[in-house]
């Protein structure tokens, strides 16, 4: 017997299991069992009109859940997956509405983190929200799902993830790609595998964005976020910072320019500075890294700036 096989009792049974992705962890049920999504829905605390990915562990599975894939999906899809791009197409009729919050489309993506793959192998599809209660930051441990729902809730533990952020989210209009929330794959890399536009349409002061997530506050941390040069320290601040640092302090952590490794770890620290009650998070500003790492800068920049002031 798999140890995953209790994991895939509890989803067979209609219940709910956090499971590690590449990405972040998500909360799994079900994706054809209307009790188990509302289960999700009233686990997270998440509002009713914001719709779920649906979590494949293979291609062929999109067919049961969308009418037609585009080509240049199959492209994309062959290309990306298993990986965090999410796609957003338009539904077959059979779709839970609970799961598209009423839209006429549904997002799917094949995550890539092995324990993922072969849970979802073993359950069928799964709709898979972060596994946070909702205004939390995304979990990237499963001691973030304890936070949130208790030692007693069933994880299935698969370590820290390793991109940090959530998948990046894309949809199809005319003959453009659109992103509607940004993440490690970006319009550069969509771009060169289909030769299409690229649109980035996620702005955060947008009350109809595409993707109806991006409306959301999401976390803001207790303490106060800033994002600007720093030239003194002290104890109640927690620092980012991209530049080597000479003060050597564990309030202080320096990422060296590195936005891959801020990306894994930043929601972390922000709940690090909850516990240990830093009055502020104090971000160096990393702008000058943006053409050598073009899709980190966007998606941390789109989550920093939800915690902003
Ligand atoms: O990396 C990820 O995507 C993680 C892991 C667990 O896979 N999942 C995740 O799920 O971030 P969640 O529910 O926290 O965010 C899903 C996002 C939301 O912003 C939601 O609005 C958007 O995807 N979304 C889902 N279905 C959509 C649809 N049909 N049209 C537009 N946006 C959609
Ligand atoms: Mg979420």
């Amino acid at each position: 017997m798999s140890d995953l096989a209790p994991f895939v009792k509890i989803i067979h049974e209609g219940g709910i299991v956090a499971f590690p992705t590449e990405t972040v962890y998500g909360l799994g049920a079900d994706a054809w069992d209307p009790e188990a999504i509302q289960r999700i829905f009233e686990t997270k605390g998440r509002p009713s009109d914001n719709p779920l990915i649906v979590h494949l562990s293979n291609v062929k599975e999109a067919e049961d859940f969308v009418e037609v894939i585009p080509e240049v999906a199959k492209l994309l899809m062959k290309h990306f997956w298993p990986g965090p791009l999410t796609f957003v197409l338009p539904k077959k009729r059979e779709v839970l509405d609970s799961v598209t919050a009423g839209l006429s489309t549904v997002a799917l993506r094949i995550p890539s983190h092995p324990k993922a793959l072969e849970f979802i192998k073993q359950t069928g599809p799964l709709v898979g929200p972060s596994a946070n209660r909702s205004g939390k930051p995304s979990p990237t441990k499963a001691e973030h799902v304890k936070e949130d729902f208790g030692d007693d809730f069933p994880i299935i533990d698969g370590g820290s993830t390793k991109v940090g952020l959530e998948s990046t989210v894309i949809g199809f209009q005319d003959d453009h790609i659109i992103i509607m929330r940004p993440g490690k794959i970006g319009a550069d890399e969509l771009k060169s595998v289909t030769g299409l536009k690229i649109i980035e349409e996620y702005t955060n002061n947008d009350d109809t964005p595409k993707s109806p997530g991006q409306k959301y506050s999401h976390y803001k941390p207790q303490a106060h976020v800033v994002y600007k040069g720093i030239s003194t320290f002290n104890d109640h601040t927690m620092y980012l910072m991209q530049s080597a640092s000479h003060v050597y302090q564990d309030n202080v952590i320096c990422y060296n320019g590195d936005l891959k490794q801020l990306s894994k770890e930043l929601y972390d620290r922000f709940r690090q500075a909850d516990h240990l009650g830093y009055k502020h998070i104090h971000i160096e500003p990393f702008d000058d890294l943006r053409s050598r790492y073009p899709a980190y800068y966007e998606a941390l920049m789109n989550r920093i700036q939800k915690t902003l002031g």
